[in-house]
């Protein structure tokens, strides 16, 4: 079978570990790496050596044999580049949030179906070890019936790029909850089997950067800070969601004046119950025999990025549509509407039927 011709659009942090993961895919091979800066495009060449360089992603799209592409772009553009590409006969892996909202996300959904091309999204967490074992655990009962969850991804100071696309509501859609919550949504409800949310409450707080000169850190990824841009989304977000399975709690900080980090999701059984530390291990606690016990499984390294893109190529050469396809990911951004919505109206949402 020929080679699949792929292109990159947007060679900035996540960009770079596309055109690694696509570099091992040995039924694929990167053809044009598309950045508006071309220098971005061009410092990623040694990694797909003979790749063409584009600044305009319309162009790229018009070249028949290009099969896929990876879409790494600010969150803003995730619908409109998507629906472009579907449009010009290609399959997308669209990085994560979906899009700015449900209904950028529902007409993604859409024309994907319309244009009979696979629309995966970027939720590289199904492909973790521990996640699968997790599911798989939940699946066989070995925990006993999950009744509740809660997520903690909480850092003392990690806003990213402060002004820049990431803290300006227009082009990310939200801060901390659409930034990092949404890896920990979708993984737990992965985890669980995708259970319906029905109702959500949150809050959302935007305090420790309104003004921007005033928030103190170490470092800042994603940075510098560029004090004459936007800061107006949250960098604190409670939430609970009442789910046809567990309650779901969770709590999330890109700053906090607290230098406590926390980034685990619990899931409580009541037969046993876990910690998983986030893209890492995770510990059981249970009963057996009258004793207490305790196990950590040992898994074998591997990258999740690149089974993210080997399931991607799985998924458009068979037609078949995969764990991380749009349809199986939509309802991690229900949730998160409903949480904005609910922070922004202070009071609960009701998701059924929705
Ligand atoms: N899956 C993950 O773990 C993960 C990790 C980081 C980021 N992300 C997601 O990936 C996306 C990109 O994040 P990032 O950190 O790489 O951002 P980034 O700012 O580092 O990179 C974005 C790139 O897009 C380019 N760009 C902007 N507009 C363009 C256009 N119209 N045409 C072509 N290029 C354009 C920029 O020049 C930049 O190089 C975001 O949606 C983010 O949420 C996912």
């Amino acid at each position: 079978m020929p080679s699949q011709k792929i292109a990159i659009i947007g060679c900035g942090a996540i960009g770079k570990v596309h055109v690694d993961a696509w570099s091992h895919e040995p039924r694929a091979h990167i053809a044009c790496l598309v950045d508006l800066l071309p220098e971005k495009a061009q410092a990623l060449l040694p990694l797909c050596p003979g790749a063409a360089v584009e600044t305009d992603y319309r162009r790229m799209l018009a070249d028949p044999s290009i099969t896929a592409v990876s879409v790494c772009l600010p969150n803003h553009l995730h619908c409109p580049v998507t629906l472009d590409a579907l449009r010009a006969g290609k399959h997308v892996l669209c990085e994560k949030p979906i899009a700015l909202n449900l209904a950028e996300a529902l007409s993604m959904q859409a024309e994907a179906a319309r244009a009979g091309k696979i629309l995966n999204i970027g939720v590289v967490n199904r492909w973790h070890a521990s996640v699968n074992l997790i599911k798989d655990m939940i699946a066989k009962g070995e925990l006993g019936e999950v009744y509740h969850v809660s997520l903690s991804f909480r850092a003392f100071r990690s806003i990213p790029g402060l002004g820049g696309w990431f803290t300006d509501k227009k082009r990310s859609g939200g801060g901390v909850l659409i930034d990092w919550g949404v890896h920990f949504i979708d993984l737990a409800l992965y985890a669980l089997g995708l259970p319906e949310p029905r109702t959500v409450s949150g809050v959302t707080h935007a305090r420790l950067a309104k003004k921007m000169e005033d928030y103190k850190y170490l470092n800042m990824w994603a940075g510098p800070p560029d004090y004459k841009g936007t800061s107006d989304v949250e960098e604190y977000v409670s939430a609970m969601i009442r789910t046809s399975g567990p309650s779901i709690a969770l709590e999330g900080a890109w700053a906090q004046n607290l230098d406590k980090g926390a980034m685990h999701l619990d899931f409580l059984g009541d037969k046993a119950g876990l910690r998983m530390e986030y893209r890492g291990a995770f510990t059981v606690y249970g009963t057996r025999d009258g004793h207490l016990y305790e196990l950590t499984p040992k898994l074998a390294p591997k990258n999740d990025y690149h089974a993210e893109i080997s399931g991607f190529v799985d998924s458009f050469l068979s037609g078949k549509k995969d764990r991380a396809h749009i349809d199986e990911v939509l309802v991690s951004q229900r949730i998160l509407d409903g949480v904005y919505r609910s922070a922004a109206e202070g009071r609960e949402i009701d998701l059924r039927g929705k």
